[in-house]
């Protein structure tokens, strides 16, 4: 069974994750608004809350993922949103290549990072993001995890690599047991994302 097939399972159940809380939408409303004229592109959406919620604050959003089951969902759930747009589309395999550089101003990750390479997806995100854009993650942690479970959380090893990845500022938010990351990128084009 591949990735995307585990995935699509689970949505085929009608299951979901983590519903997006009031304080999480909170700090995207106390960081991020308003969203009006610019442009957000949520990674590994599932079926859509977290992008509504961009969406709602006045980003014109795209969310992404590799599950069709996933995608269907956010977009039969969401279609009355103007300016929401759900895609299929597998980071691991190119599909932020397919996406037009230095375009978005806002990028998200919600319980999504610990399930891809982290170095192809941070490179391709900085290429993505616009002058002084900002990249939004928002994570389980590890070593917070019960055995076995570690894997859906970042590793402090991941973390101080996400911290490292050529930014101008960090700025780090806990969130019950999540950790939220909000990273801003140069203002001037990165030679490396050109
Ligand atoms: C734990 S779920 C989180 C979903 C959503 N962000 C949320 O907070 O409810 C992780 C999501 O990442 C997606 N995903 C995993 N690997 C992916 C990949 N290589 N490309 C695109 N999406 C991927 C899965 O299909 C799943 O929807």
């Amino acid at each position: 069974m591949s990735a995307a097939d585990h995935w699509n399972d689970h949505y085929q159940q009608g299951k979901g994750f983590r519903p997006v809380t009031e304080p999480e939408v909170g700090l995207l409303a106390e960081h991020l608004s308003p969203g009006t004229g610019r442009r957000a592109l949520d990674l590994g959406c599932g079926t859509g809350e977290y992008a509504a919620a961009l969406h709602d604050l006045g980003f014109t959003t795209t969310g992404v993922d590799f599950s069709h089951a996933a995608v269907a969902t956010a977009q039969a759930r969401h279609h009355d949103r103007d300016g929401l747009d759900f895609r299929l589309l597998d980071v691991d395999r190119g599909g932020l290549d397919l996406l037009p550089a230095a375009e978005f101003d806002l990028i998200t990750c919600r319980l999504f990072l610990a399930f891809v390479d982290l170095v192809p997806t941070l490179a391709g995100t900085r290429r993505l993001l616009a002058p002084g854009g900002r990249l939004l993650v928002t994570t389980p942690l590890a070593e917070r995890q019960q055995a076995g479970r570690e894997s859906i959380g970042l590793r402090p090893a991941d973390l101080d690599l996400l911290r490292s990845f050529s930014w101008t500022a960090v700025a780090e938010y806990p969130l019950d047991d999540l950790l939220c990351l909000l990273l801003t990128a140069h203002t001037t084009l990165d030679r490396t994302t050109r």
